[in-house]
């Protein structure tokens, strides 16, 4: 471990917890089924494929998120609700160039937790936890360029546009996708 590994902590964000995946998660129902029932989700597949389709995979995807934070190269984080302990959603930070202090941020609600903020509260706080604990320098944030929720969860985290990437990224098939690149540095002015 150095000091720039992401380290397991559990977030609070009064209504939410942000808890690390893991087999000990234990999300009411099963975290396995909870999550092949995200990656079902039409918005989520369109935007944020998930590889958790089926159990198999699912277990597989439990298994990297396990391994990235015993490492301390990826933080993922279940968002989960603080009454009844289910799952809302998801973020994550992953090290793309750790000696330099760069970064990705990434999110992902349920249907029925999106359109209350929640994203944008998750995703600030994680990367707060991030600048605070993990010496972040500056955190990307990619989005396909269709997707608008994610372009203003974005902004309202801080995160201001920087460009947009041609053909970065193929999110299905055989298709490459421009996406928005947004980034926040940990010198940014704090958020109001
Ligand atoms: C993107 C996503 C995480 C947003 O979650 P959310 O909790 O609903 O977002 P918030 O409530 O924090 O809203 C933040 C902003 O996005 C806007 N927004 C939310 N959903 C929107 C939509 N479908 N279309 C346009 N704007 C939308 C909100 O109005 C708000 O903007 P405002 O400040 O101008 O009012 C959620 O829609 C989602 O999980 N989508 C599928 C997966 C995905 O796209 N992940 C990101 C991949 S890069």
């Amino acid at each position: 471990m150095t000091s720039s590994d992401f380290r397991p902590a559990v977030l609070d964000l009064g209504d939410a917890l942000l808890r690390p995946w893991g087999r000990t998660l234990d999300l009411p129902g099963g975290t396995v089924p909870a999550l092949v029932a995200a990656a079902a989700d039409p918005q989520i597949a369109r935007w944020n494929p998930l590889r958790a389709t089926d159990p198999a995979e699912a277990e597989a995807y439990l298994d990297r998120c396990v391994t990235g934070w015993a490492k301390g190269t990826a933080a993922a984080f279940a968002i989960t609700d603080a009454a009844d302990g289910s799952l809302q959603g998801n973020v994550a930070l992953l090290w793309t160039n750790q000696a330099e202090g760069v970064a990705l941020v990434g999110y992902w609600l349920l249907p029925t937790a999106r359109g209350r903020g929640l994203a944008t509260r998750a995703t600030t706080a994680v990367t707060q936890w991030g600048v605070d604990t993990a010496a972040l320098r500056r955190i990307e944030l990619w989005h396909a360029v269709g997707n608008t929720a994610s372009c203003r969860v974005a902004d309202r985290c801080g995160y201001p546009y920087e460009g947009t990437l041609r053909a970065s990224h193929r999110y299905h098939g055989d298709t490459y996708t421009d996406e928005h690149l947004h980034a926040r540095l940990a010198t940014d002015p704090p958020l109001n």
